[in-house]
């Protein structure tokens, strides 16, 4: 079999292409919804104040239903690696962090209809395309096409070296991952024996098995510079954002139409869609005045010890996306915070998807409770205004 440069390598159809994929059915939502899972312990939230977060698989499976039965679209963890004791603090921030790649897959077996989403720092270790096709193809099956890899490149400088390397710079991050990637996308293509010789990759003669069931699982990405939203338009179904003006959201919505067309143009140039999602803190309770008196309690416990660590390790990484986030806002956590009346955090939501952005995947404070508290009061909101179908109507 001849060897195969980049250019000759095979892709298989998307799973967009196929209108019963989840993903397909996914995208009829006007606004997704997708919860961000508290795979660590803290969760996204860097405060003392009490509460029944728990990064626990059993906690994290709960929610998942619960968010399931809610109609949200889309589960999502994330990835990091940490020293001993996480970012510390009093609030030992992320001392345990569950693999979010195992645990998703492992929520599959608990769920029907919602897209589950793991990520994976595909540049670390001897990770070989051929690991990833063939995990994330039998990840496909068991999920019935659920599955989807939000492939990182890794912008922390410590994480590497945790694995005997070294940081590749930005940009070359970006393209060693696309070359793996398009590697998956020739292997699930199943055309044939793949014999490839490319810049970081060879293989001779590799095939992997099953086939996805939509041509290829759900990727995403997460991105804020030039060479992340090229890779997001060639390679990525999702892909998040972060607040382009740190986390107040009057101060964002200016700036978002910009950043959102940015990517959805770069995508549209490849003869491609993306879907844009954003991670927002949601505080909601019946009144604008108790909704800021929570926020104004989880600020004032602000875990000030893992700010500081957290802080230390983003002003040595090279991510462009959270530069500017304010360190006090890390109490509440997340890229964006909504707080207010259920109508108010309806409104705000609205305004969000009138910048361009597809969907939110969303951190509480206390999981459990708030998420309850969400569904019952916003969901309905959001349907009334046209955001969200009713579960059956995507069905
Ligand atoms: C919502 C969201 C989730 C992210 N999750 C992870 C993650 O789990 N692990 C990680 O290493 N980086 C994560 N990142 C960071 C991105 O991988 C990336 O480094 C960052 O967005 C900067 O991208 P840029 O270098 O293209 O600006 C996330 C970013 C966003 C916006």
């Amino acid at each position: 079999m001849a060897t195969l440069d980049s250019s000759q390598l095979w892709t298989p159809p998307e799973p967009l292409h196929h209108p019963d994929s989840p993903l397909s059915k996914a995208f009829q939502q006007p606004l997704m919804l997708g919860l961000f899972l508290p795979l660590q312990t803290g969760g996204w939230s860097q405060s003392t104040l009490p509460r029944g977060t728990d990064w626990s698989y059993a906690y994290n499976a709960k929610l998942t239903k619960q968010a399931e039965a809610l109609g949200f679209d889309v589960v999502f963890g994330l990835s990091q690696w940490l020293p001993k004791g996480g970012f510390g603090g009093e609030a030992h921030y992320r001392e345990n962090f569950l693999d979010p790649f195992v645990s998703t897959v492992a929520l599959a077996a608990e769920t029907k209809r919602i897209l589950l989403l793991g990520t994976i720092h595909v540049l670390y270790g001897p990770w070989h395309p051929m690991h990833l096709a063939r995990f994330l193809a039998t990840a496909d099956h068991i999920s019935q096409g659920r599955f989807g890899a939000n492939i990182v490149t890794g912008y922390a400088e410590n994480e590497p070296r945790m694995f005997g390397a070294t940081r590749l710079d930005h940009d070359s991050r970006y393209d060693r991952s696309a070359e793996f990637i398009r590697i998956c996308n020739a292997l699930w293509s199943g055309e044939d024996n793949l014999t490839y010789q490319g810049e970081y990759y060879a293989l001779e003669d590799a095939y992997v098995s099953p086939r996805p069931l939509y041509g290829r699982p759900v990727l995403a990405s997460a991105s804020g510079s030039p060479a992340g939203f090229q890779y997001a338009a060639r390679y990525s179904d999702i892909v998040f954002v972060s607040s382009p003006a740190g986390e107040k959201l009057a101060d964002a919505l200016p700036k978002l139409p910009a950043h959102v067309a940015a990517v959805k143009d770069a995508a549209t140039a490849q003869q491609r869609q993306v879907r844009v999602i954003i991670n927002p803190t949601i505080i909601v309770r019946p009144t604008r005045e108790e909704a800021l008196a929570y926020y104004q309690s989880i600020m004032d416990h602000a875990d000030l010890g893992s700010i500081r660590n957290f802080y230390a390790r983003h002003a040595a990484g090279d991510s462009v996306s959270w530069l500017e986030h304010s360190a006090k806002g890390r109490a509440v956590g997340g890229h964006l915070h909504i707080i207010g009346s259920p109508e108010e955090v309806a409104e705000q939501l609205r305004q969000l998807h009138a910048t361009g952005i597809d969907g939110i995947q969303i951190t509480f404070y206390d999981y459990e409770p708030e998420l309850a508290y969400f569904g019952e009061s916003v969901i309905p909101l959001l349907e009334q205004a046209g955001l969200r179908l009713p579960l059956d109507a995507t069905n």
